[in-house]
């Protein structure tokens, strides 16, 4: 009789400890899930603030194109110009990353960081990471400091100088490989390290006249 009535004290007794430590997850949960609304909101101001400025980027590029008029075109004729993803492809591409819980991104194009915010409002969801590669040192600085004040730099590694190097010895299995530089470089990529054929997911940008809005 005794011994029965211990071990319902005990039955009673586990059950409130399981009981604590769901109530514990579902705090820490809600807590965690509250955070990260947080830094997405900061994020989003800060996506805010570059879209703005970004409306000028035709007359940029109609200045970098003049400026190759007589020549071939440079990356640093549009040094000024952040010919950014749309915020439709922008949100596509979060959702993308939720839904396939991918975690290992590479972005070649940072510009300003428009498109890898977005990748990090994903990976903040996955724990994932994102390594950046930019050619043009002042638009890579700017977009560090971009990520600074969206409070997601230690999600992003920023690679300067040309993707074709800063690239060449990465060796990490990669789930998402987004490719938004200078388009006749992606094929000597897959040729130069081969861990870029063995890539889960590929997302290919496309040059901006053929970026077509459908309603
Ligand atoms: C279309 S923009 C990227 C836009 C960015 N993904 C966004 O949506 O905000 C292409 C960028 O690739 C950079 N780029 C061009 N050639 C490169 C190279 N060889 N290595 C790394 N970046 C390069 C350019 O300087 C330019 O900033």
């Amino acid at each position: 009789m005794k011994k029965s009535y211990l071990q319902t004290l005990e039955i009673l007794l586990n059950l409130l400890i399981e009981w604590r430590n769901i109530r514990m997850m579902i705090f820490l949960h809600s807590k965690q899930k509250s955070m990260i609304a947080k830094e997405q909101n900061q994020i989003d101001e800060v996506l805010t603030q570059l879209y703005r400025d970004a409306r000028y980027d035709i007359l940029r590029m109609l200045k970098g194109a003049a400026k190759s008029m007589l020549r071939l075109m440079q990356p640093s004729d549009f040094e000024n110009a952040y010919l950014s993803i749309t915020k439709e492809q922008g949100e596509d591409l979060k959702c993308l990353i939720e839904e396939n819980n991918i975690k290992n991104i590479i972005e070649f194009g940072t510009s300003f960081g428009i498109s890898t915010l977005f990748l990090a409002r994903g990976v903040m969801e996955t724990e994932g990471h994102i390594i950046t590669t930019e050619l043009l040192e002042s638009k890579a600085q700017k977009a560090i400091e971009n990520f600074s004040k969206a409070g997601v730099a230690d999600l992003i590694e920023v690679r300067i100088g040309d993707a074709l190097k800063t690239l060449k010895d990465h060796t990490d299995p990669i789930d998402l490989l987004l490719l938004d530089g200078w388009k006749d470089l992606y094929l000597p990529l897959f040729k130069w390290n081969p861990i870029f054929m063995k890539t889960h997911l590929f997302m290919l940008i496309m040059p901006r006249w053929q970026r077509v809005k459908h309603s």
